[in-house]
């Protein structure tokens, strides 16, 4: 049996990552995970019992412990998702970004190296190094993001994600390990912790709280459900050609304010009671300052994967937004939990000063 180390399989799109391999493939799936606050193992319950999936408590910067990792488990592939990832984190506090996005990857990249080279075997040996497309930095009203599209990250958390990419891409230049990267836009949909957009707005405006929107809220993102993004990702790994980068995205572009005003309204349409106080779940809606270097516009073009790989979207934004809706409102336990810990819904990525 073939074995795929997942980095933070324990986070938002790695644990949907995780779900996918036990459900679709017969890989035994080793999740690596050091459970920050990020990380929670109730969104790994249905495959926990699963004989092929097993969960190991660590660290990437940890290099003993990936040696170890390595050593027992004997991958044919590594998907590695482990990262901090929330923008607002990163400008509060950028040491942790660079110390696991970049010195973290690094220390996967030579465990995997030195790994690679003593197999007998290491011809079908990949290593998959999952990023965003925030390291392009910010578009115009117009164009796309394409694989050729410079790097010009504008956030700690883009900048660590692009010396991330540019890690992984040496490796393969320079050491010949076998790689491929994927960039892709923004995810939504269950799991995800409830400090980014969606699952923020949906839980606030079910506590009767209000909805923050930073600035006019006329920043374009490009949505995905992230279970179209967790095969992509499975069918990259499979399929992708070594050594090229695959953009992912759902050819959603929706500004941030008609994302939340979509939200309201399908909650309008779900809750039967809204919080007291308020007709229109929309009335909550609060315009905040704005975020410090928050890009304009990302929109991506997935020609490629769809061209080579044949991949393209399974859900409309329309069909994704209801069913997280959905899971959020059938799972608020998860919430609970995940919110057991520090993070509560405040404001964060008001640069210092402000
Ligand atoms: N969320 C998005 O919209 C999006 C879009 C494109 C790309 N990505 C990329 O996909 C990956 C996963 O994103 P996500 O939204 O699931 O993130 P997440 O924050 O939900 O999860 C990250 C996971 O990594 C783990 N982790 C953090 N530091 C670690 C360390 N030092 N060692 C081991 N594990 C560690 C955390 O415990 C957590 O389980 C990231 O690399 C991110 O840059 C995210």
């Amino acid at each position: 049996m073939e074995t795929v180390i997942v980095t933070g399989g324990a986070g938002f799109i790695g644990s949907a990552v995780i779900r996918h391999l036990i459900e679709h493939s017969d890989y035994r799936v080793v999740n690596f995970d050091k459970l920050t606050y990020a990380g929670n193992l109730e969104s790994l319950l249905s495959v926990a019992e699963n004989p092929n999936y097993v969960f190991i408590k660590g660290d990437i910067c940890d290099q003993a412990a990936v040696y170890q990792l390595f050593d027992e488990y004997r991958p044919s592939a590594v998907m590695h998702l482990a990262a901090e990832s929330h923008v607002d984190r990163s400008i509060d506090g950028p040491a942790d970004f660079i110390t696991t996005n970049i010195v973290g990857t690094s220390v996967l990249l030579e465990v995997a190296r030195q790994y690679w080279i003593d197999l007998d075997d290491n011809k079908s040996f990949r290593f998959h190094h999952i990023s965003t497309d925030e390291v392009f930095g910010s578009l115009g009203p117009s164009g796309l993001f394409n694989e050729h599209s410079p790097y010009q990250p504008n956030s700690p958390y883009s900048a660590s994600k692009a010396a991330s990419d540019h890690l992984v891409r040496a490796w393969h230049e320079t050491y010949g390990l076998p790689v491929v990267i994927t960039n892709c836009s923004n995810n939504y949909g269950p799991y995800q912790f409830p400090e980014k957009l969606i699952p923020l707005m949906i839980l606030n405006a079910l506590a009767g709280e209000p909805l923050p929107v930073y600035g006019k809220g006329d920043q374009v993102r490009d949505w995905l459900y992230v279970d179209d993004h967790a095969r992509a990702l499975c069918l990259v790994l499979e399929q992708g050609d070594l050594g090229e980068t695959y953009n992912i995205g759902g050819h959603n572009e929706k500004k941030n304010i008609d994302v939340v005003k979509t939200l309201c309204r399908l909650l309008d349409k779900k809750v039967i009671s809204q919080p007291q106080g308020i007709t229109r779940f929309e009335e909550l809606i609060t315009y905040v300052t704005d975020r410090p270097g928050h890009d304009q516009r990302y929109a991506i073009d997935a020609g490629k994967i769809n061209n080579v790989l044949g991949w393209q979207p399974e859900e409309t934004f329309e069909s994704g937004l209801a069913k997280t809706i959905d899971w959020y409102l059938d799972n608020p336990q998860w919430c609970e939990h995940v919110r057991d810990g520090s993070y509560q819904g405040e404001r964060l990525g008001l640069a210092v000063g402000d």
